[in-house]
């Protein structure tokens, strides 16, 4: 469903993107992880039309998508990174406003199930700009909702949104997964991929250093954790593919300092890119 071949995009010498393949088929929901700068933001720009790529090619339903593809744009939501609300609008107002862009049939009856599904309904004559964080971010998803597309793009939906804003978000997306719809969200959140995600990629860098399902990920780095202070007080990770190995492991450690637990969807982020994710 959605196609990305050979994508490269390059501002100057740099070389935010690098290469890129990824096919991400219908009814999937791919998470698309990666450290600040990891080039997310702008292949998701690239695949939604706002930018050109240097090389390489998105399709969308076999369709190349550009910035004036009208039809491909119909079937797309997108939650972007920044805040795309006009503050000046009530809630309500933002929804007409985009369901006129949409040209969205009988499009009061569309918002007012929108507003009841991101729980906004009380709000809905409240200015955008003095929504709460969780609030307004509601508002984006809705926003993109509204020309009930089959492909929804979010570019970290959560960011910034306490934990029960960001639960609230959580269901709106499994019953978007619910429905069958494809999609494809950013997120620094692990747990996040982790809980929503039938497939993650890590990207570093410009570059994808894994694909695959979170269980995957996890297997193939060593279900089994040893986590302990190394000679430097520093903390090691060693992987291994059974408890029993983890534990013969962990035997031989000198300090007492050391935890055997099963591998988290974190330790294959660092392992691969080496660092936290901020
Ligand atoms: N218009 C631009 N001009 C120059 N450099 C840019 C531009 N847009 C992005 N970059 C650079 O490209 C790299 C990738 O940026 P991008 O926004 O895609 O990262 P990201 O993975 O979304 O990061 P974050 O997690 O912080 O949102 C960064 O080094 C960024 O500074
Ligand atoms: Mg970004």
């Amino acid at each position: 469903m959605i196609e990305i071949k050979d994508l490269s995009k390059k501002f100057n010498n740099f070389t935010a993107v690098n290469n890129i393949d990824l096919v991400i088929k219908s009814g999937e929901f791919m998470g698309v992880l990666g450290p600040n700068g990891a080039g997310k933001t702008t292949t998701i720009k690239i695949i939604t039309g706002l930018l050109k790529p240097t090389a390489g090619n998105v399709y969308i339903n076999g369709s190349l998508m550009n910035r004036n593809n009208k039809e491909i744009k119909g079937i797309m939501g997108i939650v972007p990174q920044y805040s795309n609300l006009d503050k000046e609008l009530t809630v309500y107002e933002n929804l007409v406003f985009a369901a006129k862009l949409f040209r969205v049939e009988n499009y009061r009856n569309k918002i007012d199930e929108l507003l009841d599904f991101v729980e906004l309904s009380d709000f809905k004559d409240r200015m955008t700009g003095n929504l709460s964080g969780g609030m307004a971010r509601r508002l984006t998803i809705a926003k993109a909702l509204i020309n009930d597309p089959d492909i929804i793009i979010l570019d970290e939906p959560t960011v910034g949104i306490d934990i029960n804003g960001r639960r609230k978000i959580w269901d709106i997306l499994k019953y978007l997964k619910s429905r069958n719809k494809t999609v494809l969200l950013t997120t620094h959140y692990i747990e996040e991929a982790e809980y929503l995600c039938s497939r993650v990629c890590l990207i570093d860098k410009g570059v994808i250093i894994q694909d695959s399902t979170p269980e995957n990920l996890k297997e193939q780095l060593g279900a089994y954790t040893v986590e302990y202070f190394d000679a430097e007080l520093k903390t090691a990770y060693k992987f291994f593919d059974s408890k029993q190995k983890a534990l013969d492991y962990s035997a031989g450690i000198k300090s007492s300092n050391y935890t055997v637990r099963e591998t988290t969807l974190e330790d294959v982020f660092y392992n691969y890119t080496n660092r936290k994710v901020v």
